[in-house]
Order: structure tokens, then C-alpha cells, then sequence
């Protein structure tokens, strides 16, 4: 037995925030922000629009490309670090306004490798015995971003994409999934406050410890290196090599580092989902918006072998092999 994606859905929301935009917020340029990191315009949430508005649409979606009902669902796992509140989990807002009443719904938090981990445990609880699996990623990065913060406010956006995981006795399917993290790396990508060790207080208000920190250029660097190592023991586990691939769907942080990863691994571009000119570095959403976009461009048919990579905040990496 396999657990296969068996249709996918994305969501974005309707504003468009372009570098034009952000020049007229803080100190940078288009050029700057094209060159360093490939991203030209972003999606950002409207008002009062929250993390499970955009997961709810980018489930439907997936739903209907599978010909499922939400009541055929029996668990809905909703990968975010940016849900509606800290209590209760977004996947169980997800699960009553899907109407997916037979569900199990609880969230997971890896940050941006949060639905590669997430498709790791429907990949499980497919293999023991569950039939269909809603797994979202869901994310409203603008909640969490430092508008006078020129490092880290150009590079985020939201949105949101979802894949039902369903059992296949079929050649298709997941074929691995590899996880890893190093916690002793987790101050290169943090929200400081908020949380229970610097709880909400006019501190943490006034010292802006509410919005993402990043070490950009140290992570940069650990994020080659860690997408490089973690495609090559994914090829190697699987007894692949990189020419058996037709698609890689990487996560969508920064072109420079996508390239660098590409050089190392000899893919050629054409192989490579990129779409972070468009949307930015949406976490958790980024990789089932680019697989959902792959799909519906015809660059991942069935049959199709894809490599899933991603990187982020904990730190965590993770991978995956599908056989579409
Ligand atoms: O989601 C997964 C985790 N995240 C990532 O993988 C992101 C990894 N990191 C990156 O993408 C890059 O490191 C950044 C895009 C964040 C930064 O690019 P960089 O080439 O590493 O630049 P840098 O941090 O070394 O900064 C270079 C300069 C600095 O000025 P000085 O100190 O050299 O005078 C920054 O102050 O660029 C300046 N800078 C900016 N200038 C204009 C930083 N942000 C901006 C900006 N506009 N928005």
C-alpha cells in the first residue's frame, strides 16, 4: 500500500504587494531585492483574512481535483507558524468549515519544511490503514513580519496549498520521505516573543519581539548546504540519480540559493519549479503552491518522478520522492 496525492489545490490572496511597494515602506530598491533574492511581488492577506480563510480555499480546491467530499476525509493536518491563535489548532477551524465531520485536525510546526513533514505523516497513517488525509500548508507571514524591517520585510507572503493523500495500490505514490532538524541552530530563524518563555507584554510590543528575526546570511548558507546533502541521500536512498528526476519542487526562499543548489547537483533549470519571483517565501505554502502550479502547468504529469526539498526555521530540512 502507497499513499499517493491524489489532487491538488493552492490559494492566494488577491493583493499584490510589488518591490515598488516596499520601496515606498523602507530602504531598498527593486534592484536590490530582485538580484538578492528573485522575488518581484508577493501576496498578502487582507484584513481580518487568517491563516485558515486561506487553507479552507486551498483544501476545496484539492478536494475537487481529487473527486472527494470533505466528509470522505479522516484526518486534516494544517502545516503553519502562523495559525488563527495559539489555541486551538487551525486545522480544527479548517475541519468545521470544510465540513469534514469524520476528521481527525491538528496542526504541525516545522515551519517552512512544515508540509514536507506533514506529508510524512499522512505517507504513515495512510500505511496504517487511513484512507484519505487533507494535508495544508497554510501561512499568513504577514502577520508575523516587521514592516520597518528592511532584512526580513521583503521577503515573506502568504498563501496557502493543500494535497489529499490517499491510499493506491497502484506504482504511484510516495516513494521516501526524509526529515531532519538541529535545534542548537534555532536562534537563526525566530519569533522571540509571544510564546511561553516571553509571554505578550508591552515589552515585547516595544521591542518589536513579536515579528520574525533572521540571521539571513549564516542561513543562507547552512540552506545550501542542507538542501544539497539532504537530494543527495534521497537519490541515494531511493537508488536514483539526479537525470531520473522530471521535476524538482524546492522551497521558494531565495533564487541565489535555489541556484546554488543546482550547480551543486547538476540539475538543469528546466527541471526546477520556480515561482518565488511571484510570491515570495510563503513557508509552509510554498511547496504545494509550486506543486499545485507544476500540476495545473503541465510540468508534472502522471507518472511524473518529483523531489520535494525544503528548508527552515528550528532548523529542519526535509525531502521527499513521489511518483506522480
Ligand atoms: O525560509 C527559509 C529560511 N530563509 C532563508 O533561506 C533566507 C536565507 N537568506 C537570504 O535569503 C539572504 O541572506 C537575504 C536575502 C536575507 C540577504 O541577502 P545577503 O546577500 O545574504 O545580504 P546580507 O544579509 O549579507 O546583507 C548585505 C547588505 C547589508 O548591508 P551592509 O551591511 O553590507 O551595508 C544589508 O544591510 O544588504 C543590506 N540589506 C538591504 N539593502 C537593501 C539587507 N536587506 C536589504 C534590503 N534592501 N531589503
Amino acid at each position: 500500500m502507497k499513499a499517493c496525492i491524489a489532487g491538488i489545490g493552492s490559494y492566494v490572496p488577491a493583493r499584490v504587494l510589488t518591490n515598488a511597494d516596499l520601496e515606498r515602506m523602507v530602504a531598498t530598491s527593486d534592484e536590490w531585492i530582485r538580484e538578492r533574492t528573485g522575488i518581484r511581488e508577493r501576496r498578502i492577506a487582507a484584513t481580518g483574512e487568517a491563516c485558515s480563510d486561506l487553507a479552507v480555499q486551498a483544501g476545496k480546491r484539492a478536494l475537487t481535483a481529487a473527486g472527494l467530499a470533505a466528509t470522505d476525509l479522516d484526518m486534516i493536518l494544517v502545516a503553519t507558524c502562523t495559525g488563527d491563535y495559539p489555541l486551538p489548532a487551525t486545522a480544527c477551524l479548517v475541519q468545521y468549515q470544510l465540513g469534514a465531520t469524520k476528521a481527525a485536525a491538528c496542526d504541525l510546526s516545522a515551519a517552512c519544511c512544515g508540509f514536507v513533514y506533514a506529508l510524512s505523516v499522512a505517507d504513515a497513517y495512510i500505511k496504517t490503514g487511513m484512507r484519505h488525509v487533507l494535508v495544508i500548508g497554510s501561512e499568513v507571514m504577514s502577520a508575523i513580519t516587521d514592516w520597518t524591517d528592511r532584512n526580513t520585510c521583503v521577503l515573506f507572503g502568504d498563501g496557502a496549498g493543500a494535497a489529499v493523500v490517499s491510499a493506491s495500490d497502484g506504482e504511484r505514490g510516495i516513494l521516501s520521505t526524509h526529515l531532519r532538524s538541529d535545534g542548537a541552530l534555532c536562534e537563526l530563524i525566530m519569533v522571540p516573543g509571544g510564546g511561553s518563555r516571553t509571554p505578550p507584554s508591552e515589552k515585547v510590543i516595544d521591542e518589536r519581539l513579536q515579528y520574525i528575526k533572521m540571521k539571513g546570511n549564516e542561513t543562507f548558507k547552512v540552506a545550501v548546504r542542507s538542501l544539497e546533502e539532504i537530494a543527495r541521500s534521497t537519490l541515494a536512498a531511493n537508488h536514483l540519480r539526479v537525470e531520473d528526476i522530471d521535476l524538482y519542487v524546492p522551497h521558494q526562499a531565495n533564487i541565489r540559493i535555489l541556484k546554488a543548489v543546482m550547480e551543486r547537483l547538476s540539475l538543469p533549470i528546466e527541471k526546477v519549479m520556480l515561482n518565488v519571483d511571484r510570491y515570495g517565501n510563503t513557508s509552509a505554502a510554498s511547496i504545494p503552491i509550486a506543486l499545485d502550479e507544476a500540476v495545473r502547468e503541465g510540468r508534472i504529469k502522471d507518472g511524473s518522478l518529483v523531489m520535494l526539498g525544503a528548508f527552515g526555521a528550528g532548523l529542519t530540512w526535509a525531502s521527499a520522492v513521489i511518483r506522480w
